[in-house]
């Protein structure tokens, strides 16, 4: 009975946790479905590499694997505040996205954050 005890605040906990991973699968997942939705892979493509069929520009659409080579900061507000604002400079542009509720323009900060390789400093030297 002890032993049985014991178990109980590890399930608990462990059922915590999993529901709040899982709440945030969720918030990626729909950012994965407005990414598509709302043509961000014509520039950064389907997988975010930046290789979108619009992307013969200078500054290149941003490839979200290198989260070092983002210009206007990395915090889920600042990109979500990207997609609000646009980009646009000499010879590349990225239309904005303000029509976008902010908890879309939230989901799609986490997704693209999601894309991220851990090892991207690394591969970016090469
Ligand atoms: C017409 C092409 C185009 C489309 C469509 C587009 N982007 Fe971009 N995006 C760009 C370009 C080009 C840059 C880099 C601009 C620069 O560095 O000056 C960029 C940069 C970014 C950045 C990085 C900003 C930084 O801090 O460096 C984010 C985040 C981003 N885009 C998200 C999105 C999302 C999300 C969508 C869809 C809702 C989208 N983009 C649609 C072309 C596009």
């Amino acid at each position: 009975m002890a032993r049985f005890l014991l178990w109980i605040p590890l399930v608990l906990s462990l059922s915590a946790c999993a529901e709040e991973s899982a709440q945030q699968v969720s918030v990626i997942e729909r950012g994965r479905q407005l990414y598509g939705r709302n043509g961000c892979a014509t520039c950064h493509g389907p997988d975010g590499h930046g290789d979108g069929q619009i992307s013969q520009m200078q500054p290149p659409p941003r490839d979200f694997r290198q989260p070092e080579n983002f210009r206007y900061g990395y915090e889920v507000e600042q990109i979500a505040a990207t997609i609000r604002d646009g980009v646009s400079s000499d010879r590349s542009v990225m239309p904005k996205y303000g029509y976008l509720p902010a908890a879309d323009r939230s989901a799609l900060a986490m997704f693209i954050r999601s894309l991220a390789t851990p090892d991207s400093v690394e591969s970016s030297k090469e």
